[in-house]
């Protein structure tokens, strides 16, 4: 039982590293040096560039809903920690589990919009690109937090 709460600690924290890492490094999409994320186009290192899409809407419900997930998974890890040491024995956590299926949700639709819309364009025009590290994590943020969330839901505190 300590262990398995033990592991879902260890796997939620690397969550919210790998949520952190997927929303800030601009590589979702990669094509020879250069790449794109949610803030801006990279060449070699240098991000300044514009992202032609960055000022859509739906873009913008992206960034939106990547940072919000950032802020939700963090909740829930603190309350996850809070209820560790003050919840009665017994009860369920049922607080962390409903905070972490919210930020389940919020990766659900940035991840989804950026697939649907943006995944399969290319970032520099004539170059074959392919998905980056950050679209990646995105979706294993996406299972961990769906499988985080639940567990929580289901673990009782001994
Ligand atoms: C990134 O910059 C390059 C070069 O300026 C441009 O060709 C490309 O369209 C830009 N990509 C995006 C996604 O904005």
């Amino acid at each position: 039982m300590l262990v398995l709460l033990a592991g879902i600690f260890v796997v939620h924290i690397a969550t919210v590293v790998m949520l952190f890492v997927c929303t800030i490094a601009n590589v979702w999409v990669v094509a020879g040096d250069v790449s794109a994320g949610l803030w801006g186009n990279c060449t070699q290192g240098d991000c300044s560039g514009r992202l032609w899409y960055g000022d859509d809407d739906a873009f913008k419900t992206v960034q939106a809903f990547m940072i919000l997930s950032i802020i939700f998974s963090v909740i829930s890890l603190v309350v996850f920690v809070f209820q560790l040491f003050t919840m009665e024995k017994g009860n369920r956590f049922f607080l962390s589990g409903a905070t972490m299926l919210v930020c389940w949700l919020c990766i659900l639709v940035g991840a989804s919009i950026y697939t649907n819309r943006y995944a399969n364009l290319s970032v520099v025009s004539g170059l074959e690109s392919h998905h980056g590290y950050s679209f990646i994590l995105a979706w294993i943020c996406f299972c961990f937090s769906f499988i985080i969330g639940i567990l929580y839901l289901v673990l009782r505190k001994k």
